[in-house]
């Protein structure tokens, strides 16, 4: 069986005293056995510290929007993978398509970050998925297999163990028009097939989350596909009794 995941990503939301009101009504809303099998929020890196020690003694974990490739240097404005480890993160987000889109993220740096995260045994969220445009010109399969190749080139079935991959079709992502559960499916079916050339058996064991438009109302649609593992949620990860009951739909 797959681990299934709920992941919250704040995105430039909630500075350091409004993320730890929202780490504590998580904490007091996530309180007995969760259905999903793990549950991480991923504050704006200012904020992790107050949320991090307002999520202590729960089972929440929490990640990191991005990271920098280098262990440390004169890159400025940049946070490693090894200080994002040392402040207590779980998981990493890696190649989400606003980075794509306004930092120039590209396949290459998020091969990099993700190497950089799984040396410092942070879990990496590799972030994929196609533009309205194409999806309309039929080239999903063919972005999605090109940016997972490229993100996850030269990495071994050992080395990539713990890997996460989200499926966040760009169209979907902030807009309220989800990815209908049949159109989620084809794409997570796709993901696995590559990551079955890539890794062989441990394809079969590594999550595959959705994410875009993620609600309360259509996650259990989502959920029930054979192939979507959880949910990486924005918008609606910024209300606990939201974002809990999105873990309800599991
Ligand atoms: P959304 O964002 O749920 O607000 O669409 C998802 C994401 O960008 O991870």
């Amino acid at each position: 069986m797959r681990r299934k995941l709920l992941l919250g990503n704040w995105k430039m939301f909630k500075g350091p005293s409004d993320a730890k009101k929202l780490g504590e009504a998580l904490k007091d809303k996530f309180k007995g056995a969760t259905k999903p099998d793990a549950v991480a929020v991923f504050p704006p890196a200012l904020s992790f510290a107050s949320v991090r020690a307002a999520l202590d003694g729960s089972p929440l974990t929490a990640g990191v929007q991005n990271l920098h490739w280098e262990k440390d240097g004169a890159f400025t404005g940049e946070i490693s993978a090894a200080m994002a480890k040392e402040a207590g993160a779980v998981f990493a987000l890696i190649g989400h398509s606003e980075r794509r889109q306004y930092f120039g993220e590209t396949d290459e740096t998020v091969n990099k970050k993700t190497k950089a995260a799984l040396a410092n045994a942070l879990v990496p969220v590799v972030c994929v998925g196609e533009t309205l445009q194409e999806r309309d010109g039929n080239q999903t399969n063919m972005v999605l297999t090109r940016q997972l190749k490229g993100g996850l080139a030269g990495l071994s079935a050992e080395s990539a163990a713990t890997i996460v991959v989200a499926y966040e079709p760009v169209w979907a992502i902030g807009t309220g028009r989800v990815a209908t559960p049949e159109q989620a499916e084809a794409a997570h079916a796709h993901i696995r097939n590559e990551l079955r050339v890539l890794f062989g058996a441990l394809a079969d064991s590594l999550p595959i989350v959705y994410g875009g438009s993620v609600k309360p109302d259509n996650a259990r649609g989502l959920m029930s596909q054979p192939n979507i593992d959880g949910a990486l949620v924005g918008g609606a990860s910024l209300d606990a009794n939201g974002f809990y009951a999105i873990g309800e739909a599991f």
